[in-house]
C-alpha cells in the first residue's frame, strides 16, 4: 500500500528566524506534521483491514473522519512549508499581484483582510488565500481544524497555520505579532507559480 511520508524542508529549522523560531519549526515539522502523516497512514491501514474482514459498516464513518483530519493536516503542512522561505517577504508580482489588486482592491487591503481572517479563527484552523476556479477569482477563507469550512473547488495558494503549536512557544498569546511576522517569510514566487498551475485558461 502507498504510504504518506514526511517531506524534507527546503531550508533549515533555524532559517526563518527571527520570524519563526527554530524550536517551533523543529517541533512543528518533526512531531506535529509527522503525527498527521502517521495518522493518515493508520486510518488507511485500518480501512484496508476493515474491508478485508468485512467489518466496514462499523468503522468506516470514524475512519473516514480520521483520514480527512490527518490527511488534511499532512497536505496543509506540505503546502505551508513551501509557502515559507528565508528569502521571502515583500510583495507578489506578475499575475498574482494583478489578481490581488483586482479581487481585493490592493495588496494592503488583501493584507488587512487576510490578517482579520487569521486572527478571527475560533479554536484551531488555518487562514487561506485560494483561487476559486468556478468564480475565476481569489478568495480568503478560514479552514476550521484542517479540513472543515472550505469550498472544495478552491485551490489553496497560501496557508497560514493558526494552530497554537505554530506560534505559542515564541509569541505566546499575542497572535497578531505572529500573523504580522509571517509576512516577512512568505515565498511569493512559489505562491504565484502555484496560481499559474491552477488558473482557468
Ligand atoms: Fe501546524
Amino acid at each position: 500500500m502507498t504510504k504518506y511520508t514526511l517531506p524534507e524542508l527546503d531550508y533549515a529549522y533555524d532559517a526563518l528566524e527571527p520570524h519563526i523560531s527554530a524550536e517551533i519549526m523543529e517541533l512543528h515539522h518533526s512531531k506535529h506534521h509527522a503525527g498527521y502523516v502517521a495518522g493518515a497512514n493508520a486510518a488507511l491501514e485500518k480501512m484496508a483491514a476493515a474491508r478485508e474482514n468485512g467489518a466496514i459498516d462499523g468503522v468506516v464513518t470514524g475512519l473516514s473522519k480520521d483520514l480527512a483530519f490527518h490527511l488534511g493536516g499532512h497536505t496543509n503542512h506540505c503546502l505551508f512549508w513551501k509557502n515559507l522561505s528565508p528569502q521571502g517577504g515583500g510583495q507578489p508580482s506578475g499575475k498574482l499581484a494583478e489578481l490581488i489588486d483586482r479581487d481585493f482592491g490592493s495588496f494592503e487591503k488583501f493584507q488587512s483582510h487576510f490578517n482579520a481572517v487569521a486572527l478571527g479563527i475560533q479554536g484551531s484552523g488555518w487562514a487561506v488565500l485560494a483561487y476559486d476556479q468556478i468564480g475565476d477569482r481569489l478568495i480568503v477563507e478560514q479552514i476550521e481544524d484542517h479540513q472543515n469550512n472550505y469550498p472544495h473547488q478552491a485551490v489553496p495558494l497560501l496557508l497560514l497555520d493558526m494552530w497554537e503549536h505554530a506560534f505559542y512557544l515564541q509569541y505566546k498569546n499575542v497572535k497578531a505579532d505572529y500573523v504580522m511576522a509571517a509576512w516577512n517569510v512568505y515565498n511569493w514566487k512559489e505562491i504565484e507559480a502555484r496560481l499559474k498551475e491552477t488558473l482557468v485558461q
